[in-house]
């Protein structure tokens, strides 16, 4: 495959060669049956298998407890936030609990608000969200329907190290943009959702996990594609599922287990995200956003003092093939999101970028 640039876009973000090439090997063929993937029907025993497969790999490399579900929904991960607060709001005191690390957590706590009363625990706003604030978790009301997360903040490039013990009331978690680069213990959570379209496959589609005490409690007025128990029951196939999507996801999930799993992927991430940071504290030119204590390692964030040198800099290393390094608007600067497919060498490179282009103008 020719003219491939390192793509550091925060998503939908660059999967692996192997899989890129696989996906157009079969594409118009698939295994012999003359049609494509996007061809056949989902309810074909051969993509129940795809279906079944992506599960069992899933679970194989999550260590995920048996008592959740694996589901595959609509709507990638913002329709979780419709689809958490109408699943869970009816448990106890109708009211849904946020912590706000970034912009996504807002937008849930938003979303929320159309279905409930919600209450931030705490916002990481007075810090321009380039921390995560301390929060008493022993205060917390264990009458409230659940606790909302953003286990990493992809505008800003903030993470959670580790995740509150909430006791018996649900932690839900937004991991969109780390699934999958980190061993997570799922047991310490209710629910967990991801759009696919960082590390499992394209976007559209989530990746939801619930566990299963937390089904059949849907408020009335949920639409029936976002009812946790009727998408569970179904196994993902209420309608016609994103076959592409979960076909993508299967072939990034066997990938991943090809490269020796998620404690490799996790191995790696911090490696490629260390060679950044250190680029990063040794220099008087780059700013780095994230607080050290809480930077993320897949999104590695920082400014450059000034406009011209950004537009240089952003310029420069899309020349070098080094491509969609471009801060969030919400954000500014430097963003490089360097998830499971970006290659280390491809990092090397943009620090080698990033020293040069420091000796050279700043
Ligand atoms: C942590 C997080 N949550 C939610 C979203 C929104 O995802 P989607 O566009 O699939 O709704 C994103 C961006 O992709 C994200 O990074």
């Amino acid at each position: 495959m020719t003219n491939r640039v390192y793509n550091f876009g925060a998503g939908p973000a660059m999967l692996p060669t192997p899989v890129m090439q696989k996906i157009q090997q079969e594409f118009l063929d698939y295994q012999g049956l003359g049609a494509s993937i996007v061809e056949l029907s989902h309810r074909l025993p051969l993509f129940k298998e795809i279906l079944d497969t992506s599960e069992s790999l899933f679970r194989e490399l999550t260590g995920l407890p048996d008592n959740y579900k694996v589901m595959f929904m609509h709507g990638g991960a913002q329709m979780q936030f419709s689809a958490v607060p109408l699943n869970l709001m009816s448990r106890k005191s109708h009211k849904g609990s946020y912590f706000i690390t970034g912009r996504w957590g807002t937008l849930a706590e938003q979303e929320a608000r159309r279905y409930g009363s919600t209450e931030v625990l705490m916002d990481g706003k007075e810090f321009e969200y380039r921390k995560i604030p301390y929060f008493d978790i022993s205060s917390l009301d264990q009458n409230t329907s659940y606790v909302h997360m953003t286990t990493n903040n992809t505008l800003y490039g903030t993470r959670w190290h580790e995740f509150p013990d909430t006791k018996d009331v649900p932690l839900v978690a937004d991991s969109t943009s780390d699934i999958l680069s980190r061993e997570i213990d799922y047991s310490r959570f209710g629910v967990v959702y991801a759009g696919l379209q960082k590390n499992l496959g394209p976007s559209g589609t989530a990746l939801v996990l619930v566990r299963e005490d937390l089904l059949g409690k849907a408020l009335p007025e949920t639409p029936k594609l976002l009812d946790y128990s009727l998408i569970a029951e179904s196994q993902s196939i209420l309608n016609t599922i994103n076959v592409f999507g979960v076909y993508v996801t299967r072939l990034v999930l066997e990938w991943v287990k090809e490269q020796g799993g998620i404690p490799e992927m996790e191995k790696l991430a911090e490696q490629k995200s260390g060679i950044l940071y250190e680029v990063l504290d040794n220099s008087d030119f780059y700013i780095s956003v994230a607080h050290p204590d809480h930077r993320s390692t897949v999104n590695v964030t920082f400014h450059l003092e000034h406009d011209q040198a950004l537009q240089k800099f952003l310029s420069e290393s899309e020349g070098e093939g080094l491509f969609a390094l471009k801060g969030h608007a919400a954000v500014g600067g430097v963003r490089a999101s360097i998830y499971n497919a970006m290659p280390i060498d491809a990092v090397k490179q943009l620090a080698d970028f990033m020293k040069e282009f420091e000796r050279t103008n700043g």
